[in-house]
């Protein structure tokens, strides 16, 4: 049986009157890879700080890696690493000097530090640029730096906040490679992202929506959830025939992707098909179902709140 790295029940944060966080129960095993999507403002960010013993919970618990925070905040340090959603490194120092100085945050001997360094330069293709200010760096190159400074100490667990989120395709691909070599070698990452192609990569993910968990599952389950629920429409006047789709009562969202319209149903719509085919009778329109994917299921997850 696999063990639990973060266990969380009714983890809540108010600041003041907004409730940046609203009874979330995670259960995250060992060695995943665990997603976080959700709108800007969903709480992501605040039950990241939380989890690192950063911040300090209205109320609930929460246990990482069998460590309670914030109680034993200063023993789970040693245990993660944290890649902060801004660059926290200094523009100033060099990609050596910003990894000794993180090294010695972290209490590694000089030693034990240059050889750690070296191995994390060329294993995360740094050596070139050891010299370059991260300052001077390219968007993939500075998050290439961060994951690397994050993982100095050989942390247990790594919280990656929006990791990619300036980073171009390629990068982003690599980025998520060394994600997967981390994860091999046992360490549980939980990666907060706006990417679905991210999300889908994941082992699971939660999808947040005003500070609340919405759902969660792997990718695939999740996917598997809509079935039925997603038709597409294909045909003229693909405008107007949006705005006529989403009158009908069971339609949860309409989305035109190119030359097709994209029609979510909510729950427990009857043969949404021929439902569709009915209401629009007499319009040249193909309607076909279509496979749920993982956008469907963020829309499906967040569409809810906003009736
Ligand atoms: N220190 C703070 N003081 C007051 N409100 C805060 C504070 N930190 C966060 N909030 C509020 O809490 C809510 C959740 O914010 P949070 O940063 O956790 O969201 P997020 O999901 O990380 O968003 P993003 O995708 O934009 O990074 C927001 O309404 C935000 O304004
Ligand atoms: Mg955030």
């Amino acid at each position: 049986m696999s063990e639990l790295a973060v266990h969380s029940q009714k983890l809540s944060k108010k600041f003041g009157d907004i409730t940046a966080v609203n009874n979330v129960d995670l259960q995250i095993p060992e060695g995943e890879i665990y997603g976080f999507l959700g709108p800007n403002g969903s709480g992501k960010t605040t039950i990241i700080r939380m989890l690192c013993g950063l911040l300090t919970p209205s109320s609930g618990s929460a246990s990482i890696l069998g460590l309670s925070v914030p109680d034993q905040a200063e023993a789970l340090r040693q245990k993660i690493g944290y890649m902060t959603q801004k660059f926290s490194l200094y523009d100033d120092l060099t990609v050596e000097e910003n990894m000794h100085f993180i090294a010695r945050i972290y209490g590694l001997r000089r030693s034990a530090a240059r050889e750690r360094i070296s191995d994390l330069l060329q294993r995360y293709a740094l050596s070139d640029m050891r010299k370059r200010r991260a300052g001077a760096m390219s968007g993939g190159q500075r998050q290439r730096l961060a994951l690397a400074t994050a993982t100095i100490h050989q942390p247990t667990m790594l919280f990656l906040d929006e990791p990619t989120s300036a980073v171009d395709p390629e990068n982003r691909r690599d980025f998520w490679e060394k994600l997967f070599d981390l994860s091999d070698q046992g360490t549980t990452i939980l990666v907060s992202t706006h990417y679905m192609d991210e999300a889908e990569r994941c082992h699971q993910l939660a999808i947040l929506n005003l500070g609340q968990l919405k759902t969660q599952g792997t990718p695939k389950d999740l996917m598997n959830e809509l079935s039925g629920r997603v038709l597409e429409v294909e045909g003229e006047s693909l405008r107007q025939v949006k705005d006529d789709i989403l009158q009908l009562a069971p339609i949860q969202s309409v989305a035109q992707q190119g030359l097709k319209l994209r029609v979510l149903f909510e729950a427990g719509a009857q043969e949404p098909a021929n439902f569709l085919e009915n209401q629009l009778q007499g319009r040249r329109l193909h309607i076909s179902p279509a496979r749920p994917s993982l956008e469907d299921v963020f829309v499906a997850a967040t569409a809810a709140d906003k009736s």
